[in-house]
């Protein structure tokens, strides 16, 4: 039996910053609206130049240089995300050549805001079957480009950003200790982003068009998603606790999904649990979707908030309806990353762009020199005529 071991994390925000007072200048709303009913004061938004894998790579680079892997001992990469720039190639995919992890499987999930604890079961599960041994699970999002930027009941809680895990195999009892993955497709029509190639009538009705949902962005009932939340979020931490064989005096520190942080609130009152148990940092980053229990869980690391031999839980919800939930043992303090250890990386990442490069231009090379692969069909059969 082997058991998966979180050996490494990375978050990546991008640099601009939006305030509720920027927002309060583009809807009618103000930092005070804002602030006390969700506990956020800004969020990043994403450059011009960045996309959901570069800022996943910044994230999964991170993870590995804090795990000490190099990219070639990647042997899967799971990206949560709901807004990849492609159905495919796959986010993951993208993040792999820029890692140079050479001999890694690489995939895309989409569970919405709980993808990350998705992405981390299916890790852990495939670690801890010996058919894999490491593997780096990202959360990335660039919702500020599928945001209404006129709909104050949404564009006032996204943000854009990346974190990401390490995992490892080891035959040391500990790591994921427990998880439970949820879904409710009869609320599907609560939380919706429309593909843009695919009308999304035919599963949600003319309805929802007519509720002005006509747009490929983000739509949400935010009171029926708040509902649903506050009720998962204390019920799977509870399930989880169970099944790992602990009692809930034994979790050290509870890493919920950063939507709101009165959801929060919430299930701590449910759970009868101090709210200083539940680590937040959505004044800063805002909902980040897939990428908000990592980014949150790197923020508790550098706030010290955890140590080895301590049991977090992680907790996500979200569209689909989907939820889910982790129980996981700490075993490892943040090493000391040397600058040049850092630089060397670096450099690792702009050779792998070039091997990167070097591939496409042989592909065509080749494509030129050989033509078509398959044998022209016609010509035989004059052959033999
Ligand atoms: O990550 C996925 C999971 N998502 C979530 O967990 C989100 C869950 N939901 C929420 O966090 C909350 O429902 C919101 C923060 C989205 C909204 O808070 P609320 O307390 O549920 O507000 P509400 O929708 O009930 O709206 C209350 C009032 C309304 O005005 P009236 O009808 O009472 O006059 C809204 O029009 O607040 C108004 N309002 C705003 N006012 C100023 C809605 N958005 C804003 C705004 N600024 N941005």
């Amino acid at each position: 039996m082997k058991y998966a071991h979180i050996v490494g994390w990375g978050a990546y925000l991008p640099e601009k910053v939006l305030t509720n007072d920027d927002l309060a200048r583009m809807v009618q709303t103000s930092d005070e609206w804002i602030f006390t009913r969700t506990g956020i004061r800004e969020r990043r938004i994403a450059g011009e130049q960045e996309t959901t894998a570069t800022l996943a790579f910044e994230a999964a680079a991170r993870a590995i240089q804090v795990a000490d892997l190099h990219p070639s001992q990647i042997d899967l990469i799971i990206v949560a995300t709901s807004t990849p720039e492609y159905v495919f190639p796959a986010t993951a995919s993208q993040v792999q050549d820029y890692l140079g992890a050479v001999r890694a499987g690489a995939f895309d999930l989409a569970a919405a805001c709980s993808g990350f604890v998705y992405g981390l079961d299916m890790a852990a599960q495939a670690i801890a079957t010996g058919s894999i041994h490491t593997a780096v699970v990202i959360g990335a999002e660039t919702l500020s480009r599928v945001l209404d930027w006129e709909d104050r009941g949404t564009c006032i809680l996204f943000g854009d950003g990346a974190g990401a895990v390490a995992l490892k195999g080891s035959s040391v009892p500990g790591g994921l200790l427990s998880s439970t993955l949820r879904s409710d497709g009869s609320g599907a029509d609560l939380l919706t982003l429309p593909a843009v190639y695919h009308n999304p009538v035919p599963m949600l009705g003319p309805e929802y068009l007519r509720n002005g949902h006509d747009k490929n962005t983000i739509a949400m009932n935010g009171r029926q998603v708040f509902r649903f939340a506050s009720k998962v979020v204390a019920d799977s931490i509870a399930v989880v606790v169970k099944k790992a064989g602990l009692e809930m005096e034994d979790i050290d520190l509870i890493v919920p999904h950063q939507a709101n942080s009165r959801i929060v609130e919430s299930a701590a009152k449910r759970l009868k649990l101090p709210k200083e148990k539940f680590f937040l940092n959505v004044h800063r980053a805002g909902n980040t979707s897939a990428a908000s229990i990592p980014l949150a869980l790197c923020d508790a690391i550098a706030a010290d908030k955890l140590k080895p031999d301590d049991n977090v839980v992680f907790v996500g919800f979200g569209g689909g309806l989907t939820w889910a939930a982790a129980v996981v043992k700490w075993q490892v303090t943040p090493p000391e990353v040397s600058f040049v250890d850092r630089e060397w990386r670096r450099a690792r990442y702009i050779y792998a762009r070039g091997r990167s490069r070097l591939r496409k231009f042989g592909r065509k090379i080749g494509a030129r020199l050989l033509g078509s692969p398959i044998p022209d069909a016609r010509l035989r059969d004059a052959d033999k005529k």
